[in-house]
């Protein structure tokens, strides 16, 4: 099936594209010809997820999905959350993000953390959404060229042995264990039942 992924983040799109394999095409809004900026206005993932896959759903009228993406801390009373991307203010990059998150936890000894997905697929006008969580905790200093985001800062419980970041990880290891694998993995599984799209004779 094709299917628009409404984002222009490589990552994103090269992580997804693996997790879905050959039976979609995944296109990204480039692709479509979609350059405006889409609003992320509400204060859920959930909200925001679905606020991206609609705006795409209602000006081209084509399948697509949208993911949110919040770095729940515990410490933190769950921020930055559904505002990880502008952690640091308004227009500031990841790096300053990660060194904000540092300095907020610089007096912590409780270092738990996840990482949780919403995905909103849209399709025949109706969303469905897929959540994914992946736990760990927040290191104290960046470790690993990899990934993007947080990915440098967050120990998944499964690499907790070998204190091994996101960031150190393989795509292939990431994908298998993240909050968007496990997200994007479920939504694959209902495309894989659902018969919206089939033609039925
Ligand atoms: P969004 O879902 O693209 O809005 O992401 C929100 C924030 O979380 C941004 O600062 C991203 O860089 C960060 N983020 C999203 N996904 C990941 C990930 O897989 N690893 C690390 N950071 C991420």
């Amino acid at each position: 099936m094709r299917l628009v992924f409404a984002t222009n983040n490589q990552h994103k799109l090269d992580e997804v594209r693996h997790i879905l394999g050959s039976e979609h095409e995944v296109l990204s809004l480039n692709d479509i010809g979609c350059h405006e900026d889409i609003p992320e206005t509400a204060d859920t993932l959930q909200g925001n997820s679905a606020q991206k896959a609609l705006f795409v759903w209602e000006r081209y009228g084509v399948p697509c999905f949208a993911d949110d993406t919040g770095l729940e801390v515990e410490a933190l009373g769950g921020a930055p959350g559904v505002y990880s991307a502008r952690y640091a203010g308004e227009g500031h990059d990841s790096a300053a993000n990660r060194r904000k998150l540092l300095q907020q936890m610089q007096a912590e000894n409780n270092r738990r953390a996840q990482f949780r997905t919403v995905v909103t697929l849209v399709v025949d006008n109706k969303p469905y959404f897929f959540e994914g969580i992946v736990k760990g905790r927040i290191i104290t200093h960046e470790q690993g060229d990899g990934g993007f985001g947080y990915d440098s800062l967050f120990v998944p419980d499964e690499y907790s042995e070998e204190e091994k970041t996101f960031a150190q990880l393989t795509q292939e290891q990431k994908n298998t264990i993240s909050h968007r694998g496990r997200a994007i993995s479920k939504m694959a599984q209902w495309l894989q039942t659902a018969t919206f799209c089939r033609v039925h004779r």
